[in-house]
């Protein structure tokens, strides 16, 4: 069974990237569950109702996100408006799970594949070098204890590498696959660990390259230069769609093959 995992989508140039090659990778692999990470799809931050559906349209199972899950306001009532039992498409877009208990969305989903395979992707955030959130591993622990899918992808949205390699040994075995998003730079240690479970400290974000992990590189650059505060706007150039295809056995949830991905135009 092989699975696509797209990483964090930027702006419209990101967008576009993903519309031009979600279909054919899809089909060209015989993908059978596609996640895409659209935290940042709505001009950089954030992602909307509308761009949500968008993507669904394209292709993808379920959406994860990230830190910037709450930058457009009405995304909390598209989140809100999912039931904890439905599979409608507000409830296939996930939010960390480890965020504070009692808000809008929910950081796991559990479906089932077009020939049946039951699987679940959980979307967790990392603490280092971020925002306050509870303990990605324990919560970790706590939903594995639920979940009844062998096939399970984990989005770690995490800042810093060590943190997330070590979520990687940590679901090593427990789980298919433990892919990183967040800092938008793909890193080149795909591989699969030694109990079976697929792993990349962060497959790159899917969006403009010719950038500074996203936005326009003068902006930013005159941030570094003048310590001045400015407004971030999303580039444009060189947009390529980042992400790992990973192949696993379907009754056991086992990873066999991970392979990086970057496309361009
Ligand atoms: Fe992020």
């Amino acid at each position: 069974m092989n699975i696509l995992f797209v990483g964090d989508i930027f702006g419209s140039a990101g967008r576009r990237i993903v519309h031009e090659h979600l279909g054919h990778v899809r089909a060209t692999h015989n993908v059978e569950l596609t996640v895409v990470n659209s935290e940042n799809a709505a001009g950089g931050f954030g992602v909307t109702p509308q761009i949500a559906e968008e993507i669904f349209d394209w292709g993808a199972d379920v959406q994860t996100t990230g830190n910037h899950v709450w930058d457009k306001k009405e995304l909390v009532d598209y989140l809100g408006s999912a039931a904890p039992d439905s599979h409608e498409r507000p409830r296939r877009l996930l939010r960390p799970a480890n965020f504070s208990p009692g808000l809008p969305g929910f950081g796991v989903y559990e479906g089932v594949t077009a020939s049946g395979v039951d699987y679940a992707v959980v979307n967790l955030q990392g603490r280092v070098f971020m925002g306050n959130t509870e303990d990605p591993f324990r919560a970790a622990d706590a939903l594995l204890s639920r979940i009844r899918a062998k096939v399970i992808l984990v989005d770690f949205h995490a800042e810093a590498t060590s943190e997330k390699v070590a979520m990687g040994w940590y679901l090593d075995g427990r789980v298919t696959a433990v892919l990183g998003t967040h800092t938008h730079v793909p890193t080149a240690d795909e591989r699969i660990l030694p109990n079976g479970t697929a792993f990349q400290t962060d497959v790159g974000m899917s969006g403009p390259y010719d950038s500074i992990i996203g936005v326009e590189k003068d902006l930013v650059l005159h941030r570094f230069l003048t310590g001045m505060p400015g407004r971030f706007e999303a580039a444009k150039g060189n947009p390529k769609m980042c992400g790992a295809l990973v192949e696993c056995d379907p009754m056991t949830g086992r990873a066999s093959r991970i392979q990086r991905i970057m496309l361009g135009e």
